[in-house]
């Protein structure tokens, strides 16, 4: 078998989405959301806000304010999800679904950055879940336990079998997302899964493991939830996209946090990565002899999961390098950019 010697000097693919995102409010929103409206057509919005977005009518508000904050003439659509808290009622899914929420996102309760009103106990929206599985709204779940006995590094694989196994047994209709997977156990969980359930995958889980956020001191850029891991579980990551598999999409997981937020005492968890995320992906996909596989990865498996429209249209990203701006306006703040100040091999046209 023959592989390629040349190096491709641009890539065409249909336009991408990004089907995890973080995009706050506010000055904040208007900071981040023009990287994301340039790099993607649609992207699923994480309702993690202070308050959380709980109802279809926080749903729509947010929603409008998104679209208010979108530069002239860009054409992007914000795919708009619901905060699943204990207090859940099933008919607020009902409702939620007519205005076209497309999807509700599971936070264990206290795992990561504005989950404290999450669910305590999946038994406790079990009619809620009924109702998701029988309207085909989709459920996006952060897959970590947030038991303190459990190491950090283990708890998405613990999660698989304390709360995964038994969700899928109990629903086996519904679509599950097992959001921003950073483990091999998860990759080999939702590869032998049924069709019913797939997996996000970030830029950055694929580029780096754990050393990364100790390299030459403490680099709290790198910090994220789930926490990035060991090479093994990378490599298995990398695997798991290179593969193929319709299973694995793209969710950059870019959850923009002020600079002083990150280089404080207690560092907020989060990497933005919304500037360059395509060109974040490539180079993974490049470094893994898969660049043939990116525009399935990026543009096909999403939408297709999500039963939405694949785009008509197309982007490109040539062989160009540039330099990532060392940080970006943030409202009154400074936001870094994963790998700020850095070059990157690819770039996104225009
Ligand atoms: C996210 C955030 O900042 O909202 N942080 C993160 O590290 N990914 C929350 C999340 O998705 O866990
Ligand atoms: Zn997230």
């Amino acid at each position: 078998m023959s592989m390629p010697t040349t190096s491709p000097t641009s890539l065409t693919i249909t336009r991408p989405d990004d089907w995890h995102l973080h995009l706050r409010d506010g000055a904040a929103l208007g900071a981040v959301l023009p990287y994301t409206a340039r790099q993607f057509g649609r992207a699923i919005v994480m309702p993690n806000l202070k308050p959380p977005i709980t109802t279809t009518a926080q749903a729509l508000a947010y929603r409008e304010r998104i679209v208010e904050a979108l530069p002239e003439g860009a054409d992007f659509e914000p795919l708009m999800t619901l905060y699943l808290t204990d207090l859940m009622e099933p008919d607020e899914i009902r409702r939620a679904r007519e205005a076209g929420v497309v999807a509700c996102k599971l936070y264990p309760a206290g795992a990561t950055t504005n989950s404290d009103a999450g669910v305590t106990d999946v038994r406790k929206i079990h009619r809620v879940l009924e109702v998701m599985q029988r309207e085909g709204v989709l459920l996006l779940v952060h897959g970590e336990v947030t038991d303190p006995a459990v190491d950090v590094f283990d708890r998405e694989a613990v999660f698989i079998d304390r709360v995964m196994q038994p969700l899928r047994r109990d629903f086996p209709g519904l679509k599950v997302v097992f959001e921003h997977i950073t483990t091999k156990e998860a990759a080999q969980y939702v590869a032998e899964a049924g069709p019913q359930t797939a997996a996000t995958v970030t830029a950055h889980h694929l580029l780096y493991n754990r050393n990364a956020i100790f390299q030459g001191g403490l680099r709290p850029h790198y910090y994220c939830l789930p926490v990035l891991k060991r090479e093994q579980h990378r490599a298995a990551l990398v695997a798991a996209v290179a593969s193929g598999s319709a299973k694995f999409f793209l969710g950059t997981d870019s959850a923009p946090h002020a600079s002083v937020m990150k280089e404080a005492s207690v560092c907020g968890a989060g990497c933005f990565t919304a500037l360059s995320a395509m060109e974040l992906y490539a180079e993974a996909f490049e470094a893994a002899g898969a660049l043939d596989k990116l525009e399935g990865f990026a543009s096909h498996h999403g939408p297709d999961f999500y039963g939405l429209p694949r785009h008509a249209g197309t982007v490109t990203l040539r062989r160009e390098t540039w330099t990532l701006p060392d940080s970006v306006p943030f409202g009154d703040a400074q936001l870094k950019p994963l790998r700020g100040g850095e070059t990157l091999a690819w770039r996104l046209q225009p």
